[in-house]
């Protein structure tokens, strides 16, 4: 089918009419943005693997809470950034783009006064100006700034709602911990307090790196772990998917379509999107979905991963301990077994002939200095698992790939 009709985004936050499940932490959520009406603020970090869906459960509270709750809001990508006035300057930016459609967009112009610049034809869209020798005092004045422009707009929003995400790079930087924590500290001693309720979001071991670098900060956070969806959620959000554009399923392509996402969103996109190309309508096959699937390992591997990763997993030298991989540690298991992402050498050795050693070894040591598989000291001796989802779920794919090349084979 067209690609350009493809209800499936891969890599980009979900629409809000597919998204799918996380209901309890939704709920977490907005319970925090409410609580700071009080003017106490509070710190979420939203953590989780690579494409598990952060960013798209944060743009969907944020949207329930500028309708509901009377939030005013911004969404902040911080890729990249490792310096606190770039930071700040993002946010202020953030707040003055995403007031645009608002009612109080002039208020919050007018706050910002002759910094506003009109960039675009006709000057359509907006842009913060600030000469770099000020934003160290906009890095300091953080919040009295963010005060006197809640009192600005105090008539329409009560809360303020600032999502920082992809702090990777800032989560290592020390003055990025002392910030967050003189902003608690300095609210929590004024007054007036502020209902500012901050959003975090990074990788799951950026809160481990914040509080290393400022360890008191741990007790300001309340932190929300976003998981793999459940098998259900992946069907439903499939069911959701090709139904509104009257496609169906059959239930075999189902099931394999949701097994082999992992239950990782941006993988289940991935399938979703190649199956959709591949299918003819009225119905996608179990034979679509089973390409589908192949063909979605092969973007992920391209847009997501080292190149070397695609070229290693793929080169013929290593094709056996794939399969052998697919057929003796991944087996019939299902990819949401708990324990599935570690294993161990002799595992694999077993199956394999003498002059297939050196090769598994060198395979293990390449996929390790590769940032794919880690020694596990867990599992013991000779005990490996998988850096993360993303790189499991590929490699059960590829193993299933290989499988499937042997069998044709004959082998
Ligand atoms: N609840 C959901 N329902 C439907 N699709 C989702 C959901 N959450 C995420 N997705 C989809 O999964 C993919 C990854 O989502 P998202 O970008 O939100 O993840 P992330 O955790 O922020 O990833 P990264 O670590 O790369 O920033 C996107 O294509 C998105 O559209
Ligand atoms: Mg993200």
């Amino acid at each position: 089918m067209l690609a350009e009709t493809s209800p499936f985004t891969p890599g980009i936050p979900v629409p809000f009419e597919y998204f799918v499940g996380r209901r309890t932490e939704i709920e977490r959520l907005r319970e925090m943005v409410r609580a700071v009406k009080s003017g106490r603020p509070k710190i979420g970090l939203v953590a989780g693997e690579r494409g598990i869906g952060k960013s798209s459960l944060v743009a969907f509270v944020r949207r329930l809470s500028e309708r509901d709750d009377g939030a005013a809001a911004a969404h902040v990508f911080l890729g990249g950034v490792t310096e606190l006035p770039e930071m700040v300057r993002r946010v202020f930016d953030r707040l003055l783009k995403e007031s645009a459609e608002k009612s109080w967009h002039q208020k919050i112009r007018d706050y910002f006064g002759k910094h506003v610049k009109e960039v675009g034809l006709f000057g359509i869209s907006v842009e913060l100006d600030i000469p770099p020798g000020q934003l160290g005092n906009l890095v300091h004045d953080f919040v009295p700034s963010l005060r006197r422009l809640m009192s600005q707009i105090r008539d329409e929003r009560a809360i303020l709602l600032l999502v920082l995400d992809d702090i990777n790079g800032l989560a290592e930087s020390k003055a990025f911990a002392h910030w967050l924590k003189s902003l608690m500290d300095e609210i929590a001693t004024s007054e007036q307090g502020l209902p500012l309720c901050l959003l975090l979001v990074g990788l799951e071991d950026r809160r481990e790196s914040l509080i290393r670098q400022q360890p008191s900060l741990g007790r300001y956070f309340e932190v929300i772990d976003i998981n793999p969806w459940e098998i259900e959620e992946t069907k439903e959000f499939y069911n959701k998917a090709f139904a509104s554009a009257k496609v169906s399923v059959s239930e075999d392509a189902l099931r394999v379509m949701s097994e082999f996402a992992g239950g990782l969103p941006v993988m289940a996109h991935e399938i979703g999107d190649a199956v959709w190309r591949l299918a003819v309508p009225p119905t996608a096959t179990l034979e679509t979905a089973l390409l589908g699937v192949f063909a979605a390992a092969e973007q992920i591997g391209r847009k997501m991963f080292e190149p070397q990763v695609m070229q290693e997993v793929r080169s013929e030298r290593y094709r056996t301990i794939l399969r052998t991989v697919g057929e003796k540690v991944f087996g019939e298991r299902p990819i949401l077994d708990p324990d599935i992402h570690r294993f161990k050498r002799s595992e694999i050795r077993a199956f394999l002939g003498e002059d297939e050693a050196d090769v598994l070894d060198n395979f293990l040591r390449r996929m390790v200095n590769l940032g794919v598989l880690r020694r596990d000291p867990e599992g013991g001796r000779g005990g490996y698992s998988f850096t993360n989802r993303l790189h499991l779920v590929y490699f059960f794919i590829e193993a299933q790939r290989a499988k499937k090349e042997a069998g044709k084979r004959g082998r």
